[in-house]
């Protein structure tokens, strides 16, 4: 497994604008002057003037290097993303990255791969298609709540948009398939590999059904991150090879390491 954080500084950024996407998600502009991000790593975050918490690691949504600007799509989950919510352009934000691997480290030249994301988890998928907008890629885009407007659908879903093929699907039918976005890949066996990030439930639905149809798997892991460089051990999930840190050996598992029954 590949690691590109050597690549990663700390930055004290500029936050352009908190952009509100609906009452629970934002996206968080920042300037940012250090390496470019691959689609898949994440920078650890947090804001420079109050800060109660540690900083929370968030995955790339955008990365324009033009404008020096990236940004990230952000769920209110708990007390750290909540602080983050409560910014306002002109804030000072501290950036450590970018850290972990990347999508691309697991994906065949040439090929097809279905991307299913949960909720914000769409993010570092959408930057997948950013990075290679060529490539035959279906993306699939599960949400709790159906979209108000086109205005956030096209927030939401980033540049997800521009793949060869989109479904959507909401867990109130509204604006989108009704259901559960992982009940909509039927045929995962064609696709070369198929990616994933979003809740744990959700991936380990899509692991199951991979591992049924023998399909490549790849999924982007989640936990609770204090250092992000693999220093303080205590984001390390355990796997069928053993302890590994999920800022430093991933965020990006092959779905035979992850054990789904736990
Ligand atoms: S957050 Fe410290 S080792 Fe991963």
């Amino acid at each position: 497994m590949m690691s590109a954080s050597n690549n990663a500084k700390a930055i004290m950024c500029e936050l352009t604008a908190n952009h509100p996407v609906d009452g629970n998600s934002f996206v968080l502009h920042c300037t940012w002057t250090g390496h470019a991000p691959k689609a898949g790593q994440f920078f650890m975050i947090k804001p420079a003037r109050f800060s109660f918490f540690l900083p929370r690691p968030i995955g790339v949504f955008e990365f324009n290097p033009v404008q020096n600007m990236v940004k990230f799509l952000i769920t209110r989950h708990g007390k750290g993303t909540e602080e983050l919510s409560q910014t306002q352009a002109g804030d000072k934000m501290q950036l450590i990255g970018p850290l972990g691997n990347a999508w691309a480290d697991f994906l065949p030249d040439n090929g097809s791969a279905a991307l299913v994301g949960g909720g914000a988890g769409v993010a570092p998928l959408s930057a997948l298609v950013a990075e290679k907008p060529d490539y035959n890629f279906h993306f699939y885009a599960g949400f709790k709540t159906g979209f108000r407007d086109k205005e956030q659908e096209d927030v939401m879903l980033g540049a997800g948009k521009n793949a060869k093929k989109i479904v959507v699907s909401a867990e109130d039918g509204i604006n989108a398939l009704n259901g559960r976005i992982v009940d909509f890949l039927f045929e995962p066996e064609n696709y070369d590999v198929v990616f994933s990030c979003g809740p744990f439930e959700m991936l380990k639905a899509l692991m199951i059904k991979c591992k049924k149809r023998n399909v490549p798997c790849f999924v982007s892991m989640e936990s609770r991150m204090a250092c992000g460089v693999g220093a303080c051990l205590g984001c390390t999930i355990r796997t069928v090879k053993g302890n590994r840190r999920c800022c430093a050996d991933g965020p990006i598992f092959s779905s035979e390491d992850i054990i789904i029954d736990e």
